[in-house]
């Protein structure tokens, strides 16, 4: 057996031989999406495009953008490009109000999925005879199923464990030794949390690996967990409307943010207000077309995460910066723009503080107000001068860098709710 897997053809080409291949498959996309989709068909006419206007990849600025609101418009299947009965899969992600937005795939799409996500797990640094385990949750989500077909796609040994039961995961991470760990950061921060509760060492896991994505996290926390779990941290990139995990990946090699598999997702960065693309560089609203999908082509959907495309490194392909934040998230307080992310990378500076945090906004009157809790480190007292000097700095780095006043409410350890999956990590009381 070789001691490295490796890379695809592609992942190796020329920066114009990947924009010529990106060319073609964006005029075969835009064509059936037109052909196939009476709503793309429909999108096109409006905007008074036709596939056959786009001879170059700038063209694509031409067409319309598609939205969360045009998944739901057409709940449940009225987007696909192929007849239901050509999907093998169908995935949803719950939103926050109303109906999950519903995504399908044909057996070639599947296929593709498991081709990016086993690009990605071997980005991160896979070995042939690695064993995967698998932290994400299995069902609707597409987090799951998306890492277990890229594992298996790779020849890996995968445990399919899911979200949960976080006991038993530390008993199957100590028992299987795993070498590679898929899950959300933050449900790492649990999992690390109950190996220290059993009196074990997270540093001592057989885990080489985390490969950890679905909500944003820092540079910050990605440190704290390399050095809690003694592990290589690398984060992966997707999203259900899109594909699912496995758009974009960082290399381990440079951990400089996700490469962008640009020869299935064409990606842009737009201005939010305007819509306009911005320059590679620049900050914006992160847009993708699918350059290969079937069941769902998607063209120039608006991911409302916020991020910039930078210049291939590992690879040719792009790479996007790591994810500040989405614009849902993003808290105006008192007209000041607040991402929890922010926040996240003042408390680790505070080596009193455990990064568990959640924001809550209330309303005083006509003023937003911003409470941080967070919890002290396992074996710290709220109460206790120290804490308390903590919480005190930190309102001030957060009114010092950041620009908003907050209040610190500082918790025992345990006293901020554990997400299995993603976190949640805004509270909005204002809209009660
Ligand atoms: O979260 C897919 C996924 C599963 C990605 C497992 C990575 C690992 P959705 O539930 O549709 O799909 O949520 C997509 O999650 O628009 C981002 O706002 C956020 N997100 C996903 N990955 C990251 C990341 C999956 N690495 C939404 N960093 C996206 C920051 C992320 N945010």
């Amino acid at each position: 057996m070789n001691d490295r897997f490796d890379l695809e053809p592609i992942e190796k080409a020329s920066v114009d031989e990947l924009r010529g291949l990106q060319l073609k498959r964006l005029k075969q996309t835009l064509a059936h999406a037109y052909a196939n989709s009476p709503v793309y068909r429909k999108k096109f006419d409006e905007a008074r495009v036709h596939p056959e206007d786009c001879r170059s990849l700038e063209d694509l600025a031409k067409f319309p953008f598609t939205t969360k609101k045009d998944l739901r418009d057409n709940y449940p299947f009225g987007m696909f490009a192929v007849p239901r009965e050509k999907c093998v899969r169908i995935h949803a992600s719950s939103g926050t109000t109303g109906k999950p937005t519903v995504v399908g795939y044909t057996k070639n799409d599947i296929d593709t999925w498991a081709t990016v996500m086993a690009r990605s797990i071997r980005a991160s640094g896979a070995m042939p005879g690695d064993l995967v385990h698998v932290s994400y949750g299995y069902g609707l989500f597409t987090g799951g199923l998306g890492a277990h077909y890229g594992a298996e796609r790779l020849g890996l040994t995968v445990v399919p464990f899911g979200g949960g039961q976080t006991e038993r995961q530390v008993q199957l991470i100590t028992d299987f030794r795993p070498d590679i760990i898929m899950v959300t950061p933050s449900y790492m921060l649990a999992i690390a949390e109950e190996f220290e509760r059993q009196g074990l060492d997270p540093r001592q896991t057989s885990l080489r690996v985390g490969i950890f994505g679905a909500e944003p996290w820092t540079n910050d926390m990605r440190m704290a967990i390399e050095q809690r779990m003694n592990m290589d941290a690398v984060d992966i990139y997707g999203l259900s409307e899109v594909m699912g995990p496995g758009v974009a990946n960082e290399c381990i090699e440079t951990k400089d943010g996700p490469t962008v598999w640009e020869d299935h997702f064409y990606p842009e960065i737009v201005d939010p207000e305007t819509g306009r693309p911005v320059k590679d560089g620049e900050l914006g609203e992160l847009v993708f077309t699918s350059l290969t999908k079937e069941a769902l082509p998607i063209i120039r959907y608006r991911t409302r995460d916020l991020t910039r495309l930078l210049p291939g490194t590992a690879r040719t392909m792009r790479r996007m910066e790591k994810i500040t934040g989405r614009s849902d998230d993003m808290m105006i307080v008192r007209g000041v723009n607040v991402f929890p992310t922010q926040i996240e990378e003042l408390i680790l500076k505070r080596p009193e503080l455990a990064p568990h945090y959640v924001c809550i906004l209330t309303r005083d009157g006509a003023l937003d107000e911003l409470t941080v809790a967070v919890e002290v480190r396992a074996d710290g007292d709220p109460e206790s001068d120290a804490a308390k000097g903590a919480a005190a700095q930190l309102a001030h780095e957060v009114k010092a860098y950041i620009g908003s006043s907050a209040r610190i409410e500082l918790r025992a350890s345990g006293g901020v709710e554990r997400s299995l999956g993603k976190a949640k990590r805004v509270i909005d009381k204002r809209k009660l």
